[in-house]
């Protein structure tokens, strides 16, 4: 006669602990099987969510008649000690807890007896784990965004005090026609407001409650899921269980913003680097700000812009990576999806410290405003404008470009510079006050067109930027 087993939560003490499905197994799953399926290495993570997670689902059993509003309480209890011993490191975790949401049940249960083995009714880990990795990432996003709004910050202080430094603004890499600092560095700020946008709808989208779908179906003890939506800060509860349990969008798409974001944060990483090199100098690194090398004594390398220039890979990777998990994946819940949460934690964590290490870098940057108008020397940067003064006289534009062209073809042909012209060459030309256009101040000032790099540009469009933050604090 095979001896009669005990539910979980009635454990004899010193009997190996059973999983939680044991009823219809006649033995437990082989230690290889328990190794690949433990998540609770990762998903321990969790653990505040899952506790609050499941005080709002005993209020919802309490609503239901399901428990005294003692019990409830006694439950509520019972789960925010459990909740203070797993943060302090005390909650002795068993091998046989196979993830955050088995082992919080089984902590409570083993506190409670009965009462804790009652929890889990009308609820599936299925509604629990995005339950919880929602609330995570809505948490977690905001902690990103406020990071963003520092970068943008630093950005922005940057810009006002470098409205009017002047420098090459340059295409492929070749110097182009003049632009002001603040001016490029306020195009990286338009870019990160963007993905803070970006980050809104999704948070509004995730802030969907899944709990009370259970496994895929609902359950027949009638709980309330905008009562228990409202109760863990949700804008609003799940239409359809079946789409509750089974859809990540609200992880891809954080994947894909945090993708985004990441290939924003690479390209701003990517100009300093480029800035602060030894042949332009235009910047310099803060010391705290870089590394020095093990071996050649003199060198301070731009480590922190070039790891956050990196970490866009592995955020690519990850999108990509979830992405590859969902595609062709049926509707319902599939163990597959315990896959998500490694690469979104670490999407999380790349971000947070990416952008934390960044906006000090920034903040802390000084430019040469003296090296970067050295570099507006070059003729080239003026043709454009001399060929725009062209056309002003009524020359058509191509033959302007050509004319142009010509001109400081021949006079490189010379060994000339542009500047070496004398006022009868400049006549000759076409425009008697050539010479003047070779200024990078006036350059960038005659730029006037809404959304360029005149000083006056950068001011009102550093005002936008301002504004554009102070309104995210007041919604
Ligand atoms: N650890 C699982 C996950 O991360 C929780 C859900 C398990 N559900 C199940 N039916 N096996 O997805």
């Amino acid at each position: 006669m095979t001896e009669k087993k005990k539910p979980p939560g009635r454990r004899k003490k010193g009997t190996p602990r059973e999983p939680l499905w044991s009823g219809r197994f006649g033995k437990p799953p082989t230690p290889e099987a328990q190794a690949l399926g433990r998540s609770l290495g990762f998903d321990v993570r969790l653990a505040p969510q899952d506790i609050d997670a499941s005080v709002a689902h005993v209020r919802a059993l309490e609503d239901a008649g399901l428990f005294t509003s003692e019990e409830a309480a006694e439950l509520e209890k019972a789960l925010g000690e459990l909740g203070v011993q797993i943060a302090n490191g005390e909650f002795a975790f068993d091998p046989a807890d196979e993830d955050i949401h088995s082992a919080v049940e089984r902590g409570v249960t083993d506190r409670l007896g009965d009462l804790g083995a009652r929890l889990h009714a009308g609820r599936s880990r299925n509604d629990l784990v995005v339950t919880d990795v929602r609330l995570w990432l809505l948490a977690a996003g905001r902690r990103i965004g406020g990071l963003v709004v520092e970068l943008i910050e630093a950005l922005l202080a940057q810009a006002r005090d470098h409205a009017e430094t002047v420098m090459p603004g340059t295409t492929h890499t070749r110097n182009a026609q003049t632009v002001t600092l603040g001016h490029h560095l306020l195009a990286h700020a338009w870019g990160l407001l963007r993905d803070l946008d970006r980050f809104d709808g999704w948070a509004d989208r995730t802030s969907t409650s899944p709990l009370g779908a259970g496994a895929l179906a609902t359950s027949t003890l009638v709980l309330d899921p905008d009562m228990t939506a409202a109760r863990l800060g949700f804008r609003r509860a799940f239409w359809n269980s079946i789409d509750a349990v089974s859809d990540r969008d609200f992880a891809q798409e954080f994947l894909a913003d945090a993708a985004i974001l990441g290939t924003h944060v690479s390209r701003l990483a990517a100009d300093l680097i480029r800035w602060t090199d030894e042949s332009l100098g235009w910047a310099e690194l803060d010391e705290a700000f870089a590394t020095g090398s093990s071996m050649m004594p003199q060198k301070r390398n731009p480590d922190v812009a070039e790891l956050s220039r990196g970490k866009a890979a592995r955020l690519i990777g990850h999108f990509a990576a979830v992405s590859s998990l969902l595609a062709g994946l049926p509707l319902g819940y599939h163990r597959d999806l315990q896959e998500d949460k490694e690469p979104v934690f670490d999407a999380a964590d790349t971000l947070e410290a990416a952008l934390s290490a960044l906006a000090g870098c920034v903040a802390k940057l000084r430019f040469h405003p003296g090296r970067m108008r050295g570099a507006c020397s070059d003729d080239g940067l003026y043709a454009t404008d001399l060929a725009e003064a062209l056309v002003r006289s009524g020359v058509p534009f191509r033959e302007a470009h050509h004319k142009v062209g010509d001109l400081l073809k021949r006079s490189a042909a010379k060994g000339r510079s542009l500047r070496d012209l004398t006022a009868g060459e400049w006549k000759a030309f076409g425009l008697a006050d050539g010479a003047s256009y070779l200024d990078p101040d006036r350059s960038v000032r005659a730029r006037t067109t809404p959304g360029g790099p005149s000083p006056d540009s950068v001011l009102r469009q550093a005002d936008l930027v301002s504004k554009a933050l102070a309104e995210r604090h007041h919604t």
